[in-house]
């Protein structure tokens, strides 16, 4: 199970304020099962590692075998909550034996036209995400990667698409129903960036070979783990340590982690607790960055810029791999004193410096240490940043399962592209 550590607070949240805390955010997690809180439509994701469909699960499995046998190429159309789950999962665990790409998740010529290069003489199949059916970035992408796909395959097509959206609504689900798609399900309750773990990121990462099943089983040991109602429990403790470091002027939370393949996790978080909190004038800024490259860059801005930032690092422990650093006779490089060591041992003494320099320069550091890299500790990973978000948007007081601010943009492109 994965650790929070708030040591490297000391100086700016105390353990008698966490403590003072304690009501407030007992009130934020009932709300999550109060019919009348803000936004009680949208909590399905709370107990979805227990309570999915058992047929669909078994259904995403049926379907992501037969993609893998029959195509060298998935390609997975969605945006924001469509797609940054499964993304995130497919940069920390590669697709075994088939090409995963994603498209939709842009208006860029240029990405889509690298996305049908890579299927250009190609087996390959399509599964389009959208919650809603309408969105357009995807609509406009499965639009072009459909004409390409009956192009190819004539009246086969119609077995090579597969599309997750809403049960009943939807563009997307009367034209999949039309042409005899087979669909599954984004279930009501659970909004677009709380979907990691319903068909919307399951059926991509099992197409890529990854275990599901402990994917969903992190997520399940963490729904036990986190339920629990007092101050032990870490989702508290993160959530009240986040607001408390807000309300005193840290008003960005910088996702860091020391993995390069953690990087979409961080986007998944950006859009998780940006939508989710940034409303009503409120809201910590969410952001992300990679360490130790970003020491490189960014690091002179934590160490020494305006104060008004704290990190949240995640920190991997067994990445499953090592690289022991070689002697050297000429010991040119004055690095004869790490010789036999392992590069993770490096690694760590720079996570153990930076939560120092951090700490001692006024950024003070949250720690989520994971034990290893595993979907089953993804899982768990996934799920505890939902519910801790989901506990922190009703401590500030917001809705944390809407996204009213996103239409503002849509409603202004969609005047100038003269819909009628
Ligand atoms: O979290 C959300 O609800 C949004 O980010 C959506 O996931 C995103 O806009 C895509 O929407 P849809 O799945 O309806 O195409």
């Amino acid at each position: 199970m994965l650790k929070l550590d708030l040591s490297n607070l000391e100086g700016a949240v105390s353990q008698e304020q966490l403590t003072a805390m304690t009501a407030e955010v007992a009130a934020a997690h009932d709300k999550l099962y109060d019919p009348a809180a803000p936004g009680s439509d949208y909590v399905g994701w709370v107990r979805l590692p227990e309570d999915y469909d058992k047929d669909e699960f078994a259904r995403i499995q049926k379907a992501a075998a037969k993609i893998r046998s029959d195509s060298d190429v998935l390609v997975v159309i969605g945006i924001g909550g469509s797609y940054l789950g499964a993304r995130a999962t497919l940069e920390v665990f590669p697709a075994q034996g088939i090409e995963i790409c994603f498209a939709g998740c842009s208006l860029s010529p240029n990405e889509l036209n690298r996305v049908l290069d890579k299927v250009r003489g190609k087996n390959w199949s399509i599964n389009v995400i959208s919650k809603s059916g309408g969105t357009t970035e995807p609509a406009v992408a499965f639009r072009v990667f459909r004409d390409a796909l009956v192009k190819q395959y004539g009246a086969e097509a119609n077995r090579r698409i597969y599309a997750t959206t809403d049960k009943a609504r939807g563009a997307l689900k009367g034209v999949a129903d039309a042409n005899g798609w087979e669909t599954f399900v984004v279930p009501d309750d659970v909004g677009g960036r709380y979907s990691v773990l319903s068909a919307v990121g399951l059926l991509p990462i099992a197409a890529a070979g990854v275990d599901i099943a402990e994917l969903m089983g992190g997520a399940r040991d963490a729904m036990t783990a986190f339920d629990r109602r007092d101050m032990s429990n870490p989702v508290w403790q993160y959530a009240a340590a986040r607001n408390l470091l807000y309300r005193q002027g840290k008003k960005i939370e910088l996702f860091c982690t020391y993995e390069p393949s953690y990087s979409f996790v961080g986007e998944w978080l950006k859009q998780l607790f940006g939508e989710s909190e940034g409303k009503d004038g409120k809201g910590i800024f969410p952001a992300s960055a990679q360490f130790t490259t970003d020491l490189h860059s960014l690091g002179q801005y934590i160490q020494d810029g305006e104060r008004h930032l704290f990190e949240t690092v995640i920190y991997v422990d067994d990445t499953g791999c090592d690289v022991a650093i070689p002697y050297s006779d000429d010991n040119g490089d004055n690095l004869n004193y790490l010789a036999g060591r392992p590069l993770s041992f490096v690694r760590e003494m720079a996570f153990r410096g930076t939560l120092a320099a951090h700490k001692d320069g006024g950024a003070p550091s949250i720690v989520i240490r994971m034990d290893k890299m595993s979907p089953r500790a993804l899982g768990e990973l996934f799920y505890f940043f939902e519910l801790s978000c989901g506990v922190s948007g009703h401590m500030l007081g917001v809705n944390p399962f809407n996204q009213p601010g996103v239409e503002a943009y849509k409603k202004n492109m969609f005047a100038l592209l003269g819909r009628p």
